[in-house]
């Protein structure tokens, strides 16, 4: 499946790869070369992951855990190493939106964002840190969003999330630059995933094309992205062209927050 060698024995963990952007990215990076720990609370999903990347002559294996939980993802960590000897990319994916007024947000909503978004990128960063350290170096990179920074109704909390990422990059990649450990961030626009597909899931036929098309309009490039435009950057940002990049917020946006919208 290797069509370069940029990662060629790594070892990569994707959290939430069982969909969208972290399958995306799992499928970049075994390409690179790595082999790919897949990781969802949603097994089948994992698992459709695992065959894309096999079929397709990679190397990848499945392990479940809630990032959310740190027991579950320091084992995920350790089985990382049990199988494959090593760590040496994290990629915090995994995240969930859920729109709604922040006066309405039920507070158990609130604690699952915070549970998955905020502690779910600061665990893994913590449990792959040590093994990092093990294998004397190594990349972790949080995905954050283009509404970490541009304001977006009904998305308080998960901007509070996506944002806290870039925050804790920085002051994570000035500690731990000793140890050869990079910590970056990338920043999606609108990418064409099932969690997309949920958020225009009220929305009729008509709507949900005329708000796609708003999408392609607001940014340079005049289109949506996909899943691999994100894996792409991830590939780059774990690889030894990025070795001196650290502590960087990277929008992957088609300019979305630079474009002047009226
Ligand atoms: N799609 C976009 O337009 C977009 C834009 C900016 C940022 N993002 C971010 O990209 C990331 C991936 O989004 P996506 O669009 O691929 O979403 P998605 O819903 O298609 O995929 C997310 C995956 O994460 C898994 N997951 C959810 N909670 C988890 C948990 N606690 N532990 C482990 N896995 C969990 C889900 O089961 C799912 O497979 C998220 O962090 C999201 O906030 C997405």
């Amino acid at each position: 499946m290797a069509t370069d060698k940029r990662l060629e024995d790594r070892v990569a963990v994707v959290t939430g790869s069982g969909s969208g952007i972290g399958r995306g990215s799992a499928i970049v990076l075994a390409r690179a070369g790595a082999r790919v720990i897949v990781n969802d609370v949603d097994p089948d999903g994992g698992a459709e992951t695992v065959d894309l990347i096999r079929e397709a002559g990679g190397e990848a294996t499945f392990i479940a855990a809630d990032v959310g939980r740190s027991d579950q993802v320091k084992s995920l960590v350790a089985q990382a190493e049990d199988s494959y000897g090593r760590l040496d990319i994290m990629y915090a994916n995994a995240g969930i939106t859920n729109y709604v007024d922040l006066e309405e947000m039920a507070e158990s909503d609130l604690e699952r964002m915070l549970d998955t978004n905020l502690k779910g990128f600061l665990f893994c960063a913590k449990h792959a840190i040590p093994a990092m350290k093990r294998a004397g170096g190594g990349s972790i990179v949080f995905c954050s969003s283009v509404l970490s920074t541009i304001g977006f109704p009904q998305c308080v909390v998960y901007s509070a999330t996506k944002a806290a990422m870039i925050g804790a990059a920085r002051t994570l990649a000035v500690e731990v630059g000793k140890h050869n450990i990079r910590v970056n961030v990338v920043s999606p626009g609108t990418i064409n995933t099932p969690m997309l597909a949920r958020d225009m899931a009220d929305m009729n036929v008509d709507e949900a094309e005329n708000y796609l098309q708003n999408v392609r309009n607001a940014n340079a490039l005049g289109r949506i992205g996909e899943p691999e435009d994100i894996g792409n950057a991830v590939a780059w940002l774990s690889s030894e062209e990025a070795g001196y990049i650290t502590g960087i917020n990277l929008f992957v946006d088609g300019a979305f927050t630079a474009v002047k919208q009226i």
